[in-house]
C-alpha cells in the first residue's frame, strides 16, 4: 500500500514539474516574441499589428508565404520568412527600414521590370509593414 501511494506521489510530483517547464518555455516564447515586436516596432517607427492587417489588405500575401499568416501563401515572389536577417532587398538594396520602405512603395523605380508591381501603398501603411517584417526573423 505505502509502495502505491508512493508510486501515486512521484506521479503527482513528476506531473508538477512536466507543467512547471511547459509553463517556463511558453512565458519565455511569449516574452521573445513580445521583445522581438517591440524592437521591430522601434527600427521602424511602425505598428507590427497594423502592418500585418496592412500586409493582408494590400495582398502581398498572393505573391509571398509567410507563416501564421492569413492568405500569404503565394509563391511569385520569395517567402518572407526570415526577412528581417536578409542582408539585401531584392538583390539590389541593403536592408533597412528606409530602404524597405522605399521598395515596399515602388519596387519598378529601385528594380526596373522586376515582379513586384507598384501597389500604392501609402506612407504609414509601407511603416506599418516594415514594422511587421522585422517581426519575422525566422
Ligand atoms: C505580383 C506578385 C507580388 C506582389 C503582389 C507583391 N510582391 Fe513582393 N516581390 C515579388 C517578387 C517577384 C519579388 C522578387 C523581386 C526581385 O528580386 O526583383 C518580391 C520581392 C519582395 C521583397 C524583397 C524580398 C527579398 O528577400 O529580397 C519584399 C520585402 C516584398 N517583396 C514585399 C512585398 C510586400 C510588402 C507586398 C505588398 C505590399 C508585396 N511584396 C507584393 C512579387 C510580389
Amino acid at each position: 500500500m505505502a509502495f502505491l501511494q508512493n508510486r501515486i506521489a512521484a506521479s503527482v510530483i513528476a506531473g508538477i514539474i512536466v507543467l512547471a517547464v511547459v509553463t517556463a518555455i511558453a512565458t519565455d516564447t511569449f516574452d521573445e516574441r513580445k521583445d522581438l515586436r517591440m524592437r521591430a516596432a522601434a527600427a521602424s517607427g511602425g505598428d507590427p499589428s497594423r502592418g500585418e492587417a496592412m500586409f493582408i489588405q494590400y495582398g502581398c500575401g498572393s505573391c509571398h508565404g509567410v507563416k501564421h499568416v492569413r492568405k500569404a501563401v503565394g509563391a511569385v515572389g520569395p517567402p518572407l520568412d526570415g526577412v528581417a536577417v536578409r542582408a539585401m532587398i531584392a538583390g539590389r538594396l541593403d536592408n533597412t527600414p528606409a530602404n524597405l520602405q522605399a521598395w515596399i512603395r515602388d519596387p519598378q523605380h529601385i528594380s526596373p521590370g522586376t515582379a513586384m508591381p507598384d501597389l500604392d501603398v501609402g506612407e504609414q501603411d509601407a511603416r506599418d509593414i516594415t514594422a511587421f517584417l522585422y517581426t519575422r526573423a525566422e
